[in-house]
């Protein structure tokens, strides 16, 4: 079985939906049949609230902490008070891109893309990918670095609970996460009286997941594929123009979610010649409908030109992401930065991915970085 963390892990080809289990998820391959599922109010985003809940009555633990960051992630809400928090967010969010014009962007990247060691082997998560997006959170939320890094792994740790997957030493540590991100966001925004609009402590919290794995992930990915193809790097060099385009087939062929959050049917409904019945949960692999041939023209290649692509990288429907321009731009200007500097190379060991079932970041990405004027 090819682990979870492997960044080559086979990719299910799009297929009509099916069942691997009998009353186990539709695993939704094809581009058609998601994008109907991502807009169709026939289904509703599934929460893992009322597990968590059962959970801590049946096992006596107090999951509190953790169950008041769910209730306050947008994924998790609908109706009227997901619409006024997705407004409250969209406000942060619109901020931070007014105090950060691309220029801006550039001159930071650049400026973590010149403070990097080269020569030998890096870890471009650390040097590389993970440096700016924490920089941006950081500023869009009023925090130190350090202390948006910490906060951040604390995040990051909390979405383990979303997962069916999760044992109950793992719920555990989730709580002592969410008990310390609550108790930390919460005392740095008030001591340094940061605005937030009326969003609460809470919702902001899930920002630092949404808005900075997700890029990191991006920009590893990127490497990653510039690495392997250093016909790529040469053409984006001469073409920088390109580059927006090289980001969106990276959000496709590589991006930092391999499957959407499951859904959950509300009514009965057919999706690509199959009956869905209320109750029923969807599994949505945007991985397999990246390459869908029904979808996307030649599906493994990469090609910037692409016109119109129908990405699902950022999702669809009423939880469309509410940063995707802030993500994309935070990791073209990031890749501009490193190729201007460097010429890129895989390391002798490969990269390791977070073990999480959904999401394909790099944990560890060795690279050999060579500057450029020292190769001509
Ligand atoms: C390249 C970077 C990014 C990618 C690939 C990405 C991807 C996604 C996806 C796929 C979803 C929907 C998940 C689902 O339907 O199951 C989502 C939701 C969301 N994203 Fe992003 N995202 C990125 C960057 C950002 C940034 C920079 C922010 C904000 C700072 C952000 C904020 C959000 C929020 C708040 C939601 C939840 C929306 C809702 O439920 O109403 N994302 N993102």
């Amino acid at each position: 079985m090819t682990s979870i963390t492997d960044p080559d892990g086979a990719i299910m080809p799009a297929m009509p939906p099916f069942r691997s289990e009998g009353n186990g998820p539709w695993v939704i391959t094809r581009h058609a049949d998601a994008s109907l599922i991502l807009r169709s109010p026939a289904f509703r985003m599934a929460s893992p609230l009322q597990r968590v809940e059962r959970i801590a009555a049946r096992a006596r633990r107090d999951y509190s902490d953790l169950l008041a960051l769910m209730e306050q992630t947008l994924l998790f809400q609908d109706g009227p008070s997901h619409l006024a928090n997705r407004q409250s967010v969209r406000r942060i969010v619109q901020q931070s891109m007014a105090r950060w014009p691309a220029s801006a962007i550039l001159a930071e990247a650049r400026r973590i893309a010149a403070s990097v060691p080269s020569g030998g082997a890096i870890d471009a998560v650390v040097h590389l990918a993970d440096p700016l997006p924490s920089l941006i959170l950081a500023s869009m939320l009023s925090l130190p670095v350090d202390q948006a890094m910490a906060l951040r792994a604390d995040a990051t740790m909390v979405t383990r609970a979303w997962s069916h997957a999760c044992s109950l030493r793992d719920y555990d540590a989730c709580q002592d996460a969410a008990r310390r991100l609550r108790r930390e966001l919460r005392s740095s925004l008030q001591r340094d009286s940061v605005e937030t609009g009326d969003a609460s402590f809470d919702l902001i919290a899930f920002l630092l997941v949404a808005g900075a794995d997700s890029i990191a992930g991006t920009i590893s990915a990127a490497l990653d594929l510039l690495a392997r193809n250093p016909a790529w790097q040469a053409r984006l060099q001469s073409e920088p123009k390109l580059m927006p385009g090289f980001i969106r087939e990276t959000l496709r062929l590589a991006g930092p979610l391999r499957r959407l959050n499951r859904r959950v049917a509300q009514a009965a409904v057919d999706i690509g010649g199959v009956s869905i019945a209320p109750g029923d949960l969807v599994l949505l692999r945007i991985d397999s409908a990246h390459r869908d041939a029904e979808a996307f023209a030649y599906p493994d290649q990469i090609d910037p030109g692409r016109k119109n692509a129908p990405l699902l990288a950022f999702g669809g429907g009423a939880h469309m992401c509410q940063g995707p321009l802030l993500g994309a731009m935070e990791a073209e200007m990031m890749v501009t930065a490193i190729i201007d500097r460097f010429q890129i190379r895989p390391a002798a060991a490969r990269g390791a991915l977070l073990d999480h079932e959904d999401w394909r970041v790099f944990a560890h990405l060795p690279l050999i970085l060579t500057p450029v004027a020292a190769e001509q």
